[in-house]
This record gives structure tokens, C-alpha cells and sequence, in this order.
């Protein structure tokens, strides 16, 4: 699927936001600048948290939990992370209760790699992203 811009990539996370339920794990893969915060975001805001989300990048992970959201969500910027062993004492996987977004998978070791849904962000010469989904939910 191509999208061709910011506003196109806020309308897709909308609509997935809307697919995802309780305990659900999404990964999104991409380099740096292809969008995947700003996916994660527009994924955030459909849950209703009316605040600023920040780039979780500093701190890792980051959770949105607020009176009148649908779920909480918490969001996991793995780029910086030396070790996956280090994701049991953040508490990524402490909780079952949560949508759980994670951007840069690929750093967390064997425990990302079975996300309900895999989605992967490849920036286009023409400044469009192509978007796979790779929806692991339907094969229960
Ligand atoms: N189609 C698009 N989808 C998402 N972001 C886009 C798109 N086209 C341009 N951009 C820009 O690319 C940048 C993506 O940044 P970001 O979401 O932080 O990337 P990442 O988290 O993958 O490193 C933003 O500055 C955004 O404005
Ligand atoms: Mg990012």
C-alpha cells in the first residue's frame, strides 16, 4: 500500500487503531525518518489521549494511560537499547492490559519478533512510503 504523505499516514493509523484490541503487540519497522512515530501517534490520538506524545526515544518506553481513552498504550523506541534483556526490568512485557507499540523490533531480540502485527515502512524516491502489514492475528 502507498501512502503518499503525513496526512495519509495519520488517516492509516486511525483506521488501524480502530482493528486493535486489549494485549495486542504492533511493530513498526522502517529507518530512521520513515514514519513509524509518526504512525504511532496518529495510533495514540485514536485511542484518545489528547496530549502531546513525545518521541519516546530518551526514555525508551512511554506509556499513555488517561480517564477517557479506549486502552492504554504504551509506546517502545528500541533504537537505543543495548540489550533485550533489558526489556523485562522496563516492564515492556509486564502488562497484559495495553496496546503495545514498538518501533525498531529488530532490537529486541526473539520476544518482538511475534507481534500480532507486523508492519514495515520502506521510504519511496519520490518521498512516498510503502506500507506492508503483516496481520498474524488471522492465522489463530
Ligand atoms: N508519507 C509519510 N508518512 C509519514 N511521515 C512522512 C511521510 N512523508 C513525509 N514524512 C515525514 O517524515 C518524518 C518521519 O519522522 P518519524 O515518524 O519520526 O520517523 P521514524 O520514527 O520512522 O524515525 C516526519 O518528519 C514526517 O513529516
Ligand atoms: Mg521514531
Amino acid at each position: 500500500m502507498i501512502i503518499r504523505d503525513e496526512d495519509a499516514m495519520r488517516a492509516f493509523g486511525a483506521q488501524l487503531a480502530q482493528k486493535l484490541s486489549v494485549g495486542q503487540l504492533v511493530t513498526l519497522s522502517g529507518p530512521l525518518g520513515a514514519g513509524k512515530t509518526v504512525l504511532a501517534k496518529a495510533i495514540i490520538a485514536e485511542f484518545g489521549f489528547a496530549g502531546d506524545v513525545s518521541s519516546p526515544t530518551f526514555a525508551i518506553i512511554h506509556e499513555y494511560d488517561e480517564p477517557g481513552m479506549r486502552l492504554p498504550v504504551v509506546h517502545a523506541d528500541l533504537y537505543r537499547l543495548d540489550d533485550p534483556q533489558e526489556l523485562e526490568e522496563l516492564g515492556l512485557f509486564d502488562a497484559n492490559d495495553r496496546v503495545t507499540l514498538v518501533e525498531w523490533p529488530e532490537q529486541g531480540g526473539a520476544a518482538l519478533q511475534s507481534a500480532d502485527i507486523a508492519i514495515a515502512i520502506e521510504p519511496l524516491p519520490d518521498g512516498t512510503r510503502s506500507i506492508t502489514v503483516e496481520d498474524k492475528r488471522k492465522q489463530i
